[in-house]
């Protein structure tokens, strides 16, 4: 019976593809994928899904596995839909809260009574800021959040950070970091006990990938 694995677009794909491959569960090279959602070879069905999205497919059902970013899990919050199986280890990075380079904030203990925050990771920021015991105003945007605090919309941005060119280019610099991310194999707790077999001897090609890249 075919296995179906969730894959998000954007930066996790590539990578999880070239993973994929090197486990010799499916190869499809991105070309050969395009912009199609739906792709099928060597009895393995991928879906391609938004980022944000790959839990609930993996959570419901509609995918036995998920490649999904860590910090996509922080946000879908302490579910008990998942299994997290195994870390891939590929695109690494870090959950920041950063400020205009010309700010005076730096470290929390600088930070005003409330601060005012804009990102699209809600939770893990209020989750941070709660354990530091931190009052923040939270303003929920959609992408491009490094412009916010350039234009006065708020003190600092909580935002993913890889290799700190965004950062850089728009003159932003790190107070604080709430997190490190990498990506995920997450599995539907159904399909790990009622289709053993197969999922598990997809599991265990990625997770002897993985342990061989090492
Ligand atoms: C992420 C993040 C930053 C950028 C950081 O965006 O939101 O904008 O990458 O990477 P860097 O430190 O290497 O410059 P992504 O490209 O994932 O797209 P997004 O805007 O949809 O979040």
């Amino acid at each position: 019976m075919t296995v179906t694995i969730a894959l998000p677009t954007g930066n996790i794909q590539g990578p999880g593809l070239a993973l994929l491959a090197r486990a010799g569960v499916i190869r499809i090279t991105p070309q050969q994928l395009g912009r199609r959602l739906l792709a099928e070879a060597d009895g393995v069905r991928l879906m391609v899904v938004r980022p944000a999205d790959v839990h609930a497919y993996v959570e419901h059902g509609a995918a036995d596995l998920g490649i999904v970013g860590k910090d996509q899990l922080w946000e879908a919050g302490p579910s008990q839909g998942t299994y997290e199986l195994v870390d891939l280890g590929t695109n690494a990075c870090r959950l920041v809260i950063a400020v205009p380079e010309k700010s005076a904030l730096r470290g929390p203990e600088t930070w005003p009574p409330s601060l005012r925050v804009a990102t699209k990771y809600v939770r893990a920021t209020q989750a941070y800021m709660d354990a530091i015991g931190q009052a923040v105003e939270l303003v929920r945007l959609h992408g491009s959040v490094e412009l916010a605090p350039q234009v006065g919309l708020v003190d600092a941005i909580s935002d993913l950070t890889e290799t700190g060119n965004t950062l850089r280019e728009n003159r932003l610099r790190i107070v604080a970091v709430i997190g490190a991310s990498t990506t995920r194999l997450i599995a539907n707790p159904v399909s790990l006990k009622t289709r053993t077999r197969e999922v598990q001897d997809v599991v265990r090609r990625l997770r002897e990938a993985v342990e061989n890249a090492d």
